[in-house]
Order: structure tokens, then C-alpha cells, then sequence
């Protein structure tokens, strides 16, 4: 029931590089398929064990998908602090059993009294930590707008029912994990600056795991949205806390901002790939397009021949995702705001032209890639939960705070922690962000408008069916990630554990860069790299992919990622 370490995978990794053998199941039939969780009927993958019980729990009770997402959705806000959410916001990607298909947009959006050089000096430079830390930062938080409409529309059991144990969770307090303690230790400093009280995520010595974190005004704030639905959070005293908090702190939420909130219903962006139909996120979230654009840029390659983490692999995936990521600072933003060339982007004859200058031997710089010219111009955190139920419905929903606790602010007396989200802006054209994305006009503040985001929460469907459900958190990483676990599976046969487990690079155009995980790439396969002219810089390791996949004789597999506390739990 419990996640996977790495230590096969580096096992792996070890007998790899000296024999040269390559670690998929396709290529050599010698890698031992690493299974994760499973279960016949249903199964809940997130960031924390204690989230995925009360979805599991939700599903045993006879709830479906998505009165299990809204669950484990208020559970993480409770028992996963760093990303999990009432004060910032997130997307769901829903399949019904039917095969309907559908998006839920409750990002936030930029305060009323938001302009567009707000975080800039009056010389034009972008002030340090302004659109970061501090009540400046904050977006007008969606999660609790969106969790109410998953659950009007999609939901079957009574909303108490589903609100409550996460209710049930701050009023005990949570048991710390050693990764949840070292975080808040090292949020310290930050939680200081950004409060003008001392928060509950503070105290005098060293969070350790097995802390107890204490959580009575959570606990209240999630009782008044369990009795008065959203008007728990936009109206009344959780709003007159938070508008309060903004007012002490220099910050711009006002009641007005809060009464306004709408999370939005949007058509899921679709595409195929190797006749998987692959069902994402439109804008606002770049994640969606750029991913179909990725999986088409690399279709016409035979990658499961090529092998898994080769250096032809790497370098047509590398080459890829810095032409994507070019478009993506160029084109896209908040549809509400910007007319975000979504055909464009996806024809086929404009993708072939985008790879048109790619050269199987060199590496193309940065620096010669902008942009495509469109054919037709046309009319580390956030955390990703998926739920299958015994039904077949699926939901994939990825919900962000931005950095690790956001803004670090803490609305007293209402126990949560508010999002620095107006970063995901570009605060000014070409100056890079916290995840070092440059973007442009598309994506510049305005009053009420939606910052672009990269999260990508997917399901694929096969032969008409549910296949797999997958997201991860990791800023600017997450289309990529999302990228290579899908990639993992259809190319390179790995299971879901397998897959999320395995190592992965990064390369986002800008900076021009391979960046990978310690044990992604051989030392063989990072000098083949060097010669076609790529530089390579080794980052720690991010994401956290959770998913699930089905099996062949129809059962879920659960895959959490082992980079984090992730569990999968079925049943
Ligand atoms: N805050 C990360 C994202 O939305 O992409």
C-alpha cells in the first residue's frame, strides 16, 4: 500500500551503466516490472498518506470519483500544508463512466485593485520578493469555489459528508511526516518575515516527525464551509479574517474580490497519441497544449526502439520541449483575456515546422529558437491527487498554493495559508519567474484576470475506455514530467509505479539546459549528449506524479511517487 523506494532504480541505474544495458522491459526483457498498489474496484493516489485514506474511505462508502477528489481535496489542505489548499487554487480533469469528459477552472485570479507593473520599482526593475512572499502576492484564492462545484455537479454523497473528515483531522491535529517537518523548519524564516503574529506552522524549536501540528482554526474555518458551502469561505467571518489579514499586511483581496470568485466549466483540451486519446487541461493552464504538442512533436519517432533515457531519446525530447516552451511564453495566457491560438498551436502542418530545424545530431540553442510562426492566427508547490471509482469515473486534479506555502501568510484566526500565485503573471516581459519562465503580453496582469499555469492533470483513454489518470505538482516541470511518465508507459512499457518512480530531465528553453535528476541519465549517455552541443545541469530531484493505470485484467494500479510521502491505497 505504500509507495516504492528508489533503490531498485538505482540498482538499476548501477547494472546500466556497467553492463549498457537498457533499464525497459521492451528493450532488454531482463527489467523486473516494479509493481504499485492495486485494486479491483477503486483506488486514490495523492501527496499524503493520510488524504488518500479519507478518499479510500469516501469510495468504500459508496462515493463516487469526485465526491472522493472533494475529500481528499479539503484533506490535503489539512494534512499537507506545503501545497494543499483552501487559500489558493487548482484544476480538475473529470472522465465520467460515460465517457464524458470535462474541466473545472478554479484558479485565482488577479485582485480588482491588481495593475500590471505592480511588483515593479519605480526605475522599472522588479522589486525582490514582491509578487513571492507577503500578502502582495496572494491571488484570490478559488479551491473552495471549485471543491463546491466538483461536488454540485459531480457529486453524489451529502456535502457534510464529504467535508467532514477533514474536519475531523485538524480538530486531532497531524502527525508530521519527517519531509512535512523538515519543510516547515526550513519555511521558518519566511513565515516570520510574511506574519505580524507568530502562525501555528511556527514554534520555538524544530518541527520532527511524529510533531503534532495543531490545527483548531482550520478546523473552524472548515466547519463554517461544511455548514454554509461557499459562503463559508467568500462570505462572513473567514472572509472579514481574510480581508483583515490582507488590510494588516499591505496586501489588495477586498470583499468584493471574494463575493466575485467563480471557478469556470471549460471544455477539456484533446488530442491522441499512438491511439491513446490524451484528455488535459486548456488555458489558463499551459499544461494541456503544450503536452499535446510534445507527444505530437515526438510521434513520428519509434522511441520504444530507441530505448528508455538514450541519448537519441533525450535529444528528440530535450529538442522538443524547448521549442513548446518557446511557444508557451509567446501565446499563452488567460483565455478570459487573451485569445490563446489554441488550433494554431495544435495543427499538425504548424507542429512539422516547429521540428522542421530539428537536427537528429546537434542541439539547436535557445537562442535560435523563438516562437513558431502560426499557419493561421486565429479567431516546488502544488500537489496532484487521481481517483478512480468502482464505477469508472476519473478525476485528475492538480491544486497549487505556487511556492512551498505560498505567499507564507497565515490568516489569523482562520488557520490557512493564503497562495503567492500573481507570480505565475510575467510580472515583466522577459524577466523569468520563481520556476525561471519568461512570458510575455499574453500572460501580463490585469484586474480579475487568471495567471497562466503549467499544471497538467490528464487522463488517457484506450479503445474507448479508461486508462490512465496522471498529474504531478513541480511548477514549469510539470508538462514535462507528465510528458516522460506518459511516455514511460506507451513507449517504453513500464508499469504506473515504474513509471512515476523513474528519473527524469527537464529542459524548458530557457535556460538552454538539460537538467537532470541524479540517476536520469548515464555517464555514457550525458558525453553522447555533450557532443551534439547540449549543456547539462544536474538539479535536484522534483515532482511527484501520481497515477493510475489500468491493468490487463482491468484492475487499477496505483503509482505514487517516491520522491515524496505519495501513497496509493485501493481497493
Ligand atoms: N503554480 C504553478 C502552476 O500553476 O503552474
Amino acid at each position: 500500500m505504500k509507495k516504492t523506494s528508489l533503490a531498485p532504480l538505482l540498482l538499476l541505474w548501477l547494472i546500466w551503466n556497467l553492463t549498457g544495458c537498457k533499464p525497459t522491459d521492451k528493450a532488454t526483457g531482463s527489467r523486473e516490472q516494479e509493481i504499485g498498489v492495486t485494486g479491483k474496484r477503486g483506488m486514490v493516489v495523492s501527496a499524503h498518506p493520510e488524504a488518500s485514506r479519507i478518499g479510500l474511505e469516501i469510495l468504500q462508502q459508496g462515493g463516487n470519483a469526485y465526491d472522493a477528489a472533494v475529500a481528499t481535496g479539503f484533506a490535503l489542505a489539512v494534512a499537507y500544508p506545503v501545497a494543499g489548499n483552501i487559500g489558493g487554487g487548482g484544476f480538475l480533469v473529470y472522465r465520467k463512466q460515460d465517457g464524458e469528459t470535462g474541466t473545472l477552472d478554479y484558479r485565482e485570479k488577479a485582485p480588482k485593485a491588481a495593475s500590471r507593473d505592480m511588483y515593479l520599482d519605480a526605475q522599472g526593475n522588479v522589486m525582490q520578493d514582491a509578487s513571492t512572499l507577503g500578502h502582495l502576492a496572494v491571488g484570490v484564492p478559488g479551491a473552495v469555489d471549485g471543491l463546491v462545484a466538483m461536488h454540485q455537479k459531480l457529486g453524489s454523497l451529502p456535502w457534510a459528508q464529504v467535508v467532514q473528515p477533514a474536519i475531523d483531522l485538524a480538530r486531532q491535529g497531524v502527525v508530521l511526516t519527517e519531509r512535512e517537518a523538515r519543510l516547515l523548519n526550513q519555511g521558518r524564516p519566511d513565515f516570520l518575515k510574511a506574519n505580524k503574529f507568530t502562525p501555528h506552522v511556527v514554534k520555538d524549536t524544530p518541527w520532527q516527525k511524529g510533531d503534532v501540528l495543531p490545527l483548531p482554526e482550520l478546523a473552524r474555518t472548515l466547519e463554517r464551509i461544511r455548514d454554509k458551502g461557499r459562503a463559508g469561505f467568500y462570505e462572513g467571518e473567514t472572509a472579514d479574517l481574510l480581508v483583515k489579514e490582507m488590510e494588516r499586511g499591505g496586501g489588495i483581496i477586498s470583499h468584493q474580490d471574494l463575493e466575485e470568485y467563480q471557478s469556470v466549466w471549460r471544455p477539456a483540451i484533446t488530442g491522441t497519441y499512438r491511439g491513446y486519446k490524451v484528455i488535459s487541461m486548456p488555458p489558463p493552464s499551459s499544461g494541456g497544449i503544450a503536452l499535446l504538442q510534445l507527444l505530437k512533436m515526438v510521434e513520428p519517432f519509434n522511441l520504444s526502439a530507441w530505448g528508455w533515457q538514450q541519448p537519441k531519446t533525450v535529444h528528440l525530447v530535450v529538442e522538443a520541449q524547448r521549442r513548446v516552451y518557446a511557444d508557451r511564453a509567446a501565446y499563452l495566457g488567460d483565455p478570459d483575456f487573451f485569445k490563446v491560438p489554441v488550433v494554431s498551436l495544435l495543427d499538425p502542418d504548424y507542429l512539422k515546422t516547429r521540428m522542421a530545424t530539428f537536427d537528429m545530431e546537434q542541439a539547436t540553442p535557445s537562442t535560435q529558437v523563438q516562437e513558431g510562426q502560426l499557419l493561421a492566427r486565429e479567431s516546488d508547490q502544488t500537489t496532484h491527487y487521481s481517483i478512480v471509482d468502482q464505477w469508472g469515473n476519473a478525476a485528475s486534479v492538480t491544486t497549487t498554493l505556487n511556492g512551498n506555502y505560498g505567499s507564507k501568510v497565515v490568516v489569523e484566526g482562520a488557520g490557512f495559508i493564503l497562495n503567492n500565485e500573481m507570480d505565475d503573471f510575467s510580472v515583466k516581459p522577459g524577466v523569468p519567474n520563481m520556476f525561471g519562465l519568461i512570458g510575455g503580453e499574453a500572460n501580463a496582469i490585469a484586474p480579475g484576470k487568471r495567471m497562466l499555469s503549467s499544471m497538467t492533470p490528464t487522463i488517457l483513454e484506450k479503445d474507448g475506455k479508461l486508462f490512465m489518470v496522471v498529474g504531478t505538482p513541480g511548477g514549469s516541470t510539470i508538462i514535462t514530467s507528465v510528458f516522460q511518465t506518459i511516455l514511460n508507459v506507451v513507449d517504453h512499457g513500464m508499469g504506473m509505479q515504474q513509471a512515476v518512480a523513474a528519473p527524469r530531465f527537464h529542459h524548458q528553453w530557457l535556460p538552454d539546459r538539460i537538467q537532470p535528476e541524479a540517476q536520469a541519465l548515464s555517464p555514457q549517455v550525458r558525453e553522447a549528449l555533450q557532443k551534439k552541443g547540449h549543456a547539462l545541469q544536474d538539479r535536484a530531484s522534483y515532482g511527484a506524479v501520481d497515477g493510475i493505470l489500468r491493468q490487463k485484467n482491468g484492475s487499477w494500479e496505483g503509482g505514487a511517487d517516491p520522491r515524496g510521502d505519495d501513497t496509493a491505497l485501493g481497493y
